[in-house]
C-alpha cells in the first residue's frame, strides 16, 4: 500500500511549551519547522538555534521549511544543524541545483517549494536534483489559511512526471491541509502531507494525524 507521511507543522504550536506539544504529535512521521524571516515572507518564527535544539532533542525527523531571503547562502546550515529534509523556495534562490548539491553533501536531502504563483516548469531541468517537491497550496507565510484547490492541477502534473519517468521524488503540499480535503490533494498524487492548525488546533492530536492518514487512503 502506498505510504502517506503527515508531518504536523509547529507553527501552529504552543511556542511557550514546545517540548510539551512535540510529545503530542509522537505519531507524527516528521516535523514541519517553518523558518521565516519577515522579508521573503511577512511573518517572523525560528532560527538555526531552534532547529539544532530540535534535533538534539527529540527523535522525529526534522523537516525545515525555509521561507527566507538569500537561501544560496543560509540553507547549508540547517542541514548541518541534523534535519533530515530542508525545503528551499525556488524563487528565493539564484542557484537552486548548487543548494541542492550542498545540502545533500552536507547530509540532508534536498526539497524545493513552489509558491502558488510559480508553475511547475521552473522544474524542467532541475527536479532530479531533489528528493522532494512541495506544492504550497496557501500563500506562504501563516498557518490557519484556506486550502486552494486549483494549486491541485500543479500537483497532478509534478505526479505524472515522476509516474513518467519512474523518479522517487515525495511530493508534498502544505497550506490548509485537513481532514475533509486531503484525500483531494493524494487523489491528485500528494504522498507528504503538511498539517499545522489541522493537528494543534486539535484536542487530540495523535488522533488527528491518523485521521488524516485515513482520509488520505480513502
Ligand atoms: C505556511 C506554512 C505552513 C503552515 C501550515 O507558510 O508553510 O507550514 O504552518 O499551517 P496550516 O496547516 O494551518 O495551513
Ligand atoms: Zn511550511
Amino acid at each position: 500500500m502506498k505510504r502517506f507521511w503527515v508531518a504536523p507543522s509547529i507553527l501552529s504550536a504552543d511556542p511557550l511549551n514546545l517540548a510539551a506539544e512535540l510529545d503530542r504529535i509522537s505519531a507524527a512521521d516528521a516535523v514541519h519547522v517553518d523558518i521565516m524571516d519577515n522579508h521573503f515572507v511577512p511573518n517572523l518564527t525560528w532560527g538555526l538555534p531552534t532547529v539544532e535544539a530540535l534535533a538534539r532533542s527529540q527523535k522525529l525527523p526534522l523537516d525545515v521549511h525555509l521561507m527566507i531571503s538569500d537561501q544560496d547562502r543560509l540553507a547549508p546550515a540547517y542541514a548541518e544543524a541534523g534535519s533530515e529534509s530542508v525545503t528551499v523556495h525556488f524563487e528565493a534562490c539564484q542557484d537552486p541545483v548548487k543548494v541542492a548539491r550542498e545540502i545533500r553533501r552536507l547530509g540532508a536531502r534536498p526539497a524545493i517549494a513552489l509558491k502558488p504563483a510559480t508553475p511547475v516548469s521552473v522544474l524542467d531541468q532541475i527536479l532530479t536534483e531533489f528528493d522532494m517537491v512541495l506544492v504550497m497550496t496557501v500563500e506562504p507565510g501563516f498557518g490557519g489559511q484556506s486550502f486552494m484547490p486549483e494549486m491541485l492541477a500543479k500537483v497532478r502534473q509534478i505526479r505524472s512526471r515522476l509516474a513518467r519517468e519512474n523518479l522517487d521524488i515525495r511530493l508534498q503540499v502544505d497550506g490548509g491541509v485537513k481532514a475533509d480535503n486531503i484525500a483531494l490533494a493524494a487523489e491528485a498524487g500528494a504522498d507528504f502531507f503538511v498539517a499545522g492548525s489541522a493537528v494543534f488546533g486539535s484536542d487530540s492530536p495523535g488522533l488527528e494525524i491518523s485521521r488524516l492518514r485515513e482520509a488520505a487512503r480513502a
